[in-house]
């Protein structure tokens, strides 16, 4: 009985833990998120329907603003010190045809990075929140 009261309590701890963990937290952090930004990067300068789009982009530092993004958007320790979305990409004239491919580069980074179905729903589901911003014709 004893035993039992002790799983119980350890099973309704996990939980709790679980219950509490961020976004960011079950992405995998900073570390994860950087590798998801950069893939995210790589992809999509190297993807035909938008590399355009980059051409004059200082890859480095989206890199660096884009990690911060997506880890403050996911709850995660980070202050991102780049302009918002809407200033971000107004200059850039991009549809939706331009969104969805880099959503399908997304999906790849996430994927490459071991993140499941369900958490990568979640994260996509703050980014298309933002569609309205980044698509601006
Ligand atoms: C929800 C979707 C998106 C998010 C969350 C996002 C996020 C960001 C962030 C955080 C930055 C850095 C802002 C700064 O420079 O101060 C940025 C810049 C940029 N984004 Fe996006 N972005 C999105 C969609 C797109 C799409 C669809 C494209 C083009 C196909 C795009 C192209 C760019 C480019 C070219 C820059 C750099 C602009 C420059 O060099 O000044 N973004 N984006």
């Amino acid at each position: 009985m004893r035993v039992f009261a002790l799983l119980l309590m350890i099973f309704a701890g996990m939980a709790s833990v679980q219950a509490g963990e961020s976004l960011y937290d079950r992405m995998g952090q900073k570390e994860a998120m950087a590798r998801i930004a950069s893939r995210l990067v790589d992809y999509s300068v190297a993807d035909p329907r938008i590399e355009e789009a980059f051409a004059q982009t200082n890859i480095p530092r989206l890199k660096g603003l884009l990690t911060l993004f997506f880890c403050k958007t996911t709850g995660g320790p980070c202050t991102y010190p780049g302009r918002d979305m809407a200033a971000a990409h107004k200059e850039i004239g991009i549809r939706d045809v331009h969104f969805n491919a880099l959503v399908e580069n997304l999906q790849r980074a996430l994927s490459d990075e071991g993140i499941g179905f369900a958490t990568q729903n979640e994260f996509l589901a703050l980014l298309a929140a933002m569609h309205g911003d980044v698509v601006n014709r």
